[in-house]
C-alpha cells in the first residue's frame, strides 16, 4: 500500500516539472511590477531622486517558487533596467528644451543631476561672444553640458524658434527661467514696458506650444511680487489656448550652481525670491 501511495506522489512531482519547463515564454502579466515611481534614492548632493524604471517585461520578486525558476531566468534576461533622475521638476527621460539661458548655469544644474545631458537642447539668445565677455563661468557651463552630451546653441529666438532655428524638433518640457525683454525700454509709460515683457512671453508660448507633445509642459519662471503680477502670466497662457497645469513656489537651492542673471550685461546675479515656476499645457 505505502509502495502505491510513493509511487503516485513520485508521478504528479515529475508530471508538474515537464509542465515547468515546457510552459510558454511568460509574459508581463506572469510577474509583479515595480511601478515608474519606485524606489527613490539620493544622487550625490543634488537634490535628485531615481526611479526604477522596468522596460518591457515585468521585474519578479524574490519569493518566487523554486518551481517558477525558469521562468524568473527568462524574464532576468530579458530585463532591462534604467535609472531615471529627477532634479526638481525635471526629468532625465524627458526630452528637454531650455531658451533664453543667461550664464548657462541652470542647464548646467540639470546635467550635472542627470549625469548624462543627452536629452537636453539648451539655448541663448546671445551670441558666444556676449557670454565669454560678461559671465565668468559661461564658457565652463558650456563646457560641462557639451561633455555630457547636451545641444548648445545660441542666436536662438525663443519668438521665432519653431518656424526657423528649432523647427521640427518636439520635447516633453520646454523652459525659459525669468524671460524679460530688456532694460532699453525703461523710460516709457509702464503699461508699455508691461506690453513689451508680454509680447516677449506671449510670442514664446505660440511657439513653444508647436514644439510640445501633446502631454507636453511649458514652464515659466517669474517673480511673484508687485510689477512681475502685473504682467499676467497665466491670462497670456490662455489667450494662447495653455492651461496651467500647476503653480509651485520657485527655490533656487533647489538647483546647486544656478545663477539668475539679468541677461543685458554685467555678471551680477538677481534676487529671485520670491517666485514661481508655472506649468502650462493643453
Ligand atoms: C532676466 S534674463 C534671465 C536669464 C536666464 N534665463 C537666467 O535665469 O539666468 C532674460 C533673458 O532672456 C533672454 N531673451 C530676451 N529676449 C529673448 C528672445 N526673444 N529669445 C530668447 N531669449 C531672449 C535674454 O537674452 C536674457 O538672457
Amino acid at each position: 500500500m505505502l509502495g502505491l501511495v510513493l509511487s503516485a506522489v513520485a508521478a504528479v512531482y515529475v508530471l508538474k516539472k515537464i509542465q515547468d519547463w515546457s510552459s510558454p515564454t511568460p509574459t508581463a502579466q506572469d510577474f509583479h511590477y515595480y511601478g515608474s515611481t519606485g524606489t527613490q534614492q539620493q544622487a550625490g548632493s543634488y537634490p535628485t531622486h531615481s526611479t526604477r524604471v522596468n522596460f518591457g517585461v515585468g521585474v519578479v520578486e524574490d519569493d518566487v517558487p523554486t518551481t517558477q525558476l525558469r521562468k524568473k531566468e527568462l524574464v532576468l534576461e530579458k530585463e532591462q533596467i534604467i535609472e531615471v533622475k529627477w532634479i526638481k521638476h525635471y526629468c532625465s527621460s524627458h526630452r528637454i528644451l531650455l531658451v533664453g539661458e543667461g550664464d548657462f548655469s541652470f542647464s548646467a544644474s540639470l546635467a550635472m543631476a542627470f549625469g548624462s545631458a543627452t536629452n537636453m537642447v539648451a539655448t541663448s539668445l546671445d551670441p558666444l561672444g556676449f557670454l565669454k565677455e560678461n559671465y565668468m563661468k559661461a564658457i565652463s557651463n558650456i563646457g560641462e553640458l557639451k561633455s555630457r552630451g547636451c545641444i548648445v546653441l545660441h542666436r536662438i529666438d525663443a519668438t521665432k524658434m519653431a518656424d526657423n532655428s528649432l523647427k521640427g524638433m518636439i520635447f516633453d518640457r520646454i523652459v525659459y527661467n525669468f524671460p524679460h525683454a530688456g532694460f532699453t525700454n525703461r523710460d516709457k509709460p509702464r503699461e508699455d514696458q508691461i506690453r513689451e515683457h508680454q509680447t516677449l512671453i506671449s510670442l514664446f508660448m505660440k511657439n513653444a506650444k508647436k514644439m510640445i507633445k501633446k502631454d507636453g509642459e511649458i514652464h515659466i519662471s517669474h517673480k511673484s511680487y508687485g510689477f512681475f503680477l502685473e504682467w499676467k502670466i497665466e491670462s497670456l497662457g490662455s489667450q494662447n489656448g495653455l492651461r496651467v497645469i500647476e503653480k509651485s513656489q520657485f527655490d533656487l537651492s533647489d538647483y546647486p550652481g544656478y545663477n539668475t542673471k539679468f541677461g543685458y550685461g554685467g555678471d551680477k546675479n538677481f534676487e529671485c525670491h520670491p517666485s514661481k515656476t508655472y506649468k502650462f499645457g493643453f
